[in-house]
């Protein structure tokens, strides 16, 4: 669509929203305020959003209209005038999600907003609510008619959070019910990781470059390890935590994303369906744990009272909203096996907890050794094997570890770090993930989203992993707050002659 903004360049100016509304579902709630609505901010200051765009907040809670926009300003008080007159339109819907009356009211919105703002019959809804409600939601959008564009529009789509399903079985009985109202071509799933530009700089450095790619097999690659470690504990979210876990908070959904991405075959096209293909086959080739093999190949542990970043940190258990006698893992160590050409013989190590050390997301693939040392034990003591970090946050970049000689009289070698900073290089301002995600939404591009069987296929790796660990009643494995998991997590490594990276 034309925009004759002279703000933007012609790349931006072709990432404008279409007329439509946002109706979210879950309005009054933690995401929106946190996420969606400073995303939304944000599009709106660099002219991403047009006047014939708006929103529709849905909750239970009792807002009226102002209120609402009220919270919308005040999630971005610094945005500036174009935000300001846009949440002058926003509208709210108090109400059950299952009643006709809150859909009624939904519609009289709708349609005044179509009338007033000119947003075209175009609606994106967005389930920001419990997942719990998810199923719900949805069939109450299709008994109310809200699963197609209202007269004269082009589309209607749902965007669809996390966690989908708690199991295998749940998350295939939640698309049932989400196919039963919506086509999969207008059902988009997030994952907020695959709107970071480090995940998707995955995709460049892999396939705009000569020289990686050559080398990106079992042939040099010796492992891989995929971290995800938060300084945070659980915060207010205790009691959605105890239902969730580390391993379906962040192992199924975010490490998986990671994992296909940095292991998938080259994409025929560069679009939604081939990039999606290629993640879809990648997950595949992912060796099922045996039942039997999870407790050597797993390790599962929580954290007790430590430091974090200089400051005293509380046990997981004594947290609001969690069980003092709770048996949820808030960290998760694993190794993954991939059965395919190019990486048979590869072993994934997998690790993710809340209240490590710090904030650290990466991707390092650990190249093979020399096949020969040519120098003498002692010359060598400071090298290790060479690596590819991919720094997917913070200090966004790229570290390739290798080594050089130490300056000196003597001939010693040591392993030093060649960086490459996303701050540094780029003057482009990095969009947020919400930000570029539901501009993709509004725009139609599903690339970045989860297709159907990418949630199976990752629910398929994680389910047993799940089922082996309720039947196992020996103690979680702790881990002091501010340190790096449990020994057991060490141990996964060094019985294969490896170890973990310190990020
Ligand atoms: C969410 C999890 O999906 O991702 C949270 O539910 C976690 O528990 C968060 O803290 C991490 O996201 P980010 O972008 O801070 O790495």
């Amino acid at each position: 669509m034309t925009n004759p903004n002279p703000l933007l360049d012609e790349a931006d100016r072709e990432r404008v929203a279409p007329p439509c509304v946002l109706v979210v579902f879950g309005a009054s709630g933690d995401l929106a305020a946190r996420k969606l609505l400073p995303a939304l901010a944000r599009l709106a200051s660099r002219h991403a959003l047009p006047s014939s765009f708006s929103v529709v907040g849905v909750a239970r809670s009792e807002l009226s209209d102002d209120e609402f926009r009220d919270r919308a300003r005040k999630a971005a008080p610094d945005a500036g005038p174009a935000w300001e007159e846009l949440c002058g339109s926003f509208r709210f819907v108090a109400g059950e999600y299952d009643h006709p009356d809150t859909f009624a009211r939904l519609h009289e919105a709708l349609d005044t907003l179509d009338r007033e703002r000119g947003t075209g019959a175009n609606r994106v809804h967005y389930l920001a609510t419990p997942p719990s409600t998810f199923g719900e939601v949805v069939e109450a959008l299709g008994a109310n008619d809200l699963n197609r564009p209202a007269t004269g529009g082009q589309f209607a789509r749902v965007v669809i959070e996390k966690p989908y399903g708690r199991d295998l079985d749940s998350a295939r009985e939640l698309d049932r019910r989400v196919h039963a109202v919506f086509d999969e071509s207008q059902i988009y799933r997030i994952d907020h990781y695959l709107g970071k530009e480090t995940v998707q700089n995955l995709l460049a450095l892999r396939f705009a470059n000569a020289i990686f790619e050559p080398i990106w097999n079992r042939r040099y690659v010796d492992h891989v390890q995929i971290t995800v470690a938060e300084a945070l504990g659980v915060e207010h979210r205790g009691s959605f935590y105890e239902q969730a876990g580390a391993l379906r908070d962040i192992v199924q959904n975010h490490v998986m994303q990671v994992l296909s991405l940095t292991l998938m075959e080259p994409p025929a096209t560069m679009d939604a369906q081939g990039i999606r293909d290629e993640k879809v086959k990648a997950l595949r080739a992912v060796e099922i744990l045996d039942p039997l093999d999870v407790g050597t190949e797993t390790v599962r542990a929580q954290y007790d009272a430590g430091w974090v970043e200089g400051e005293p940190a509380a046990g997981y258990r004594s947290e609001d909203g969690v069980d003092p006698e709770s048996r949820t893992e808030t960290f998760v160590a694993l190794r993954l096996d991939v059965d395919n050409w190019r990486w048979a013989g590869v072993p994934v190590y997998i690790r993710t907890g809340k209240r490590l050390p710090k904030r650290v997301t990466e991707v390092a693939m650990q190249f093979n050794a020399v096949p020969h040392l040519p120098f003498l034990a002692r010359q060598a003591r400071g090298l290790g094997p060479n690596a590819l970090v991919l720094r997917i946050q913070p200090d966004e970049g790229i570290t390739l570890r290798f080594g050089a000689k130490v300056p000196g009289q003597s001939f010693a070698v040591r392993t030093v770090s060649m960086d490459f900073l996303y701050g540094a290089a780029f003057a482009e301002e990095t969009a947020e993930a919400y930000e570029r995600l539901l501009l993709d939404a509004f725009i139609g591009d599903p690339t970045l989203f989860i297709r159907s069987d990418e949630v199976d296929q990752a629910w398929r790796i994680c389910d047993p992993i799940l089922g082996a660990w309720q039947q196992d009643e020996s103690p979680l494995a702790r881990y002091a707050a501010g340190t790096w998991g449990p020994k057991d997590a060490d141990r996964l490594l060094e019985r294969d002659g490896r170890h973990w990276r310190n990020p």
